[in-house]
């Protein structure tokens, strides 16, 4: 196995949620996950998650208004309840807050524009977390697919939140590494804000043109 350890984050701070429980305790399983979830109800905008996925739509066009950072927090904890190969959470998410380094980000993203968001997320892989004895392919496969998962769950909690979303997969790796600062391969990038205008959802194929039953 070739995988550096976890150190390969390398120029990042500490992310603390805006509120956290008055007692931490660590006996209590994902204490603090729960209390971020849990927490600040009333900006949960839709809780009916099948609403939410039919009414979820790219963006690209986003309000000049900031985000709160309780839902911020709600969108990053949505992110760690994904399902991840044998829990090893094979991931890592980067919360690009400097607004000279969104900028390179557009640039290292083929030039999209939208890229500068009021809140950049950069999902990436780190395979580096994926004990278990298999091929590095696999952990690979699997650092990816945690990644990928993680983002998704994040872009419904964003639109559950009154909020809308862009997913990012078009862009230079090693320019994203550069700009976030890390030897991390990035596996997508989520922009987030309020949304200019609310839009109609996007035709999909017919579901039995989707499914192929196979016994
Ligand atoms: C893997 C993946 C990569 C994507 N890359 C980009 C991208 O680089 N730029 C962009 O504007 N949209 C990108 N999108 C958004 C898609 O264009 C969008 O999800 C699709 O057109 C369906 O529209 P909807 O999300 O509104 O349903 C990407 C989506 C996925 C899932």
């Amino acid at each position: 196995m070739d995988f550096e350890p976890d150190d390969e984050i390398l120029s990042s701070k500490e992310y603390v949620p805006q509120e956290s429980p008055d007692e931490f305790n660590s006996l209590i399983p994902n204490q603090l996950l729960d209390f971020v979830l849990r927490s600040d109800a009333s900006k949960v905008v839709d809780t009916d998650l099948f609403s939410v996925m039919s009414k979820r739509r790219s963006t690209r066009k986003f309000l000049d208004k900031p985000v709160e950072t309780a839902k911020i927090d709600k969108i990053i904890a949505a992110a760690d309840t994904a399902p991840t190969a044998g829990n090893y959470q094979g991931f890592e998410i980067f919360y690009l807050k400097s607004p000279e380094k969104k900028k390179q980000l557009i640039e290292a993203c083929n030039n999209q524009p939208y890229v500068n968001a009021p809140v950049v997320l950069v999902f990436c892989k780190n395979p580096s977390r994926v004990k278990f004895d298999f091929p590095e392919y696999i952990l690979k496969k699997f650092a990816i697919q945690d990644a990928t998962l993680a983002a998704g769950y994040s872009q419904l909690a964003a639109q559950a939140l009154g909020l809308s979303s862009i997913w990012i997969g078009m862009f230079d790796e090693q320019k994203v590494m550069d700009v976030i600062g890390t030897n991390l391969v990035p596996s997508s990038v989520l922009c987030i804000g309020y949304p200019k205008q609310t839009k109609f959802p996007k035709p999909r194929r017919n579901l039995k043109d989707l499914v192929h039953v196979t016994w």
